[in-house]
């Protein structure tokens, strides 16, 4: 059999220099902008990232099944009815196709969805808090698939594997059609009736502040800052966070929404007018408005929402489409 460059010579495995050297020279050839197509071409540590990163965008697309579930039973007609069961089997075949992906890096994409912990489970935190009411769906498409889009879009124009480039094609097609959704109906619900009117100010008030939050931490805090060395991603969770929050506040004062960002005339664009980051409360839908620091807020998100650990146990039963019909 022939010699590989990642098995080299040594029996025990390469020397700890031989790994450097081999992670140096896929960096050099990333850094002069290579993509790569075949999986054998990766080295060790690539490889792990780009398995990581579709493993989390697999698992985390099956919970946002779950969670558009939730606007089902308020949907207020058949049409808006199909709009949540089209996006829910969209969302099925987002964690699919990233799925696939994942297990051409070896994981086991049937133990990750049924068997295990549920604990684990790492998802978006507003996932798993149920939407009160459709109202509030349109107005989490028009904001959070606004979000997730610039996540995925990233990858599908950045990443230094073709294939995930590929993967990300129909996702982002999709994304962007949950988006325009949301945002054609939130303007109708906006322009509707006072009490509609209501629900979008509601639906934005406790949305938006999750939109600021979706990015992740600061990027002097990022504990994965290999993603863009690597270039899986091209785009930093600052640079990320800013593209949103243009394309958000812009959407909402367009239709006299109010926002927690003011547009400052210095910097000629948007910037945040809340505390960053601030504590919720998922049981009653409220953010606290007082400062707290990037820890407590992720310690806070990583206890999940009220729908943990139940609709992850009904979709392991395969309960969840039985009220769909
Ligand atoms: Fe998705
Ligand atoms: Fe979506």
């Amino acid at each position: 059999m022939a010699k590989t460059a990642q098995s080299g010579s040594n029996p025990a495995g390469p020397s700890d220099e031989e790994q450097n050297a081999i992670e140096a020279a896929i960096l050099e050839r990333i850094e002069a902008g290579e993509i790569f197509e075949d999986l054998d071409d990766l080295s060790p540590k690539f490889r792990a990232i780009l398995k990581m990163t579709a493993d989390l965008a697999a698992v985390s697309e099956v919970s946002v099944l779950t969670w558009a579930y939730t606007a089902y039973r308020t949907a207020p007609d058949i049409g808006a009815k199909i709009a949540v069961c089209a996006t829910i089997l969209d969302e099925v075949g987002h964690a699919y196709h990233q799925g696939l992906l994942a297990e051409r890096f070896g994981v086991d994409m049937h133990q990750r969805a049924f068997e295990d912990d549920i604990e684990t489970i790492w998802t978006w935190p507003i996932m798993e808090v149920p939407l009160r009411n459709y109202i509030e769906f349109v107005v989490m498409q028009a904001l959070l698939d606004r979000a997730g889009l610039h996540w995925t879009k990233d990858i599908e124009l950045h990443c230094s594997f073709a294939p995930y480039r590929r993967t990300l094609r129909k996702v982002n097609f999709e994304e962007g059609f949950h988006m325009r959704h949301g945002a054609f109906w939130t303007e109708f619900y906006w322009n509707h009736s006072e009490e509609t009117r209501e629900w979008v100010q509601k639906a934005v008030d406790w949305l938006f502040p999750f939109g600021v939050m979706w990015f992740g931490k600061p990027d002097d805090l990022r504990n994965r800052p290999d993603m863009l060395k690597y270039r899986v991603r091209g785009w930093g969770n600052d640079f990320m966070r800013d593209k949103w929050l243009q394309s958000a506040s812009a959407f909402c004062d367009k239709l006299g929404i109010k926002i927690p960002a003011k547009f400052d005339q210095e910097k000629n664009k948007w910037v945040l007018d809340m505390p960053y980051p601030m504590l919720y409360d998922a049981e009653n839908y409220q953010w606290s408005w007082e400062q707290c620091t990037q820890k407590e807020y992720w310690s806070h998100s990583r206890k999940g929402g009220p729908m943990r650990p139940g609709a992850y146990q009904r979709l392991r039963r395969e309960e969840w489409g039985e009220a769909l019909w």
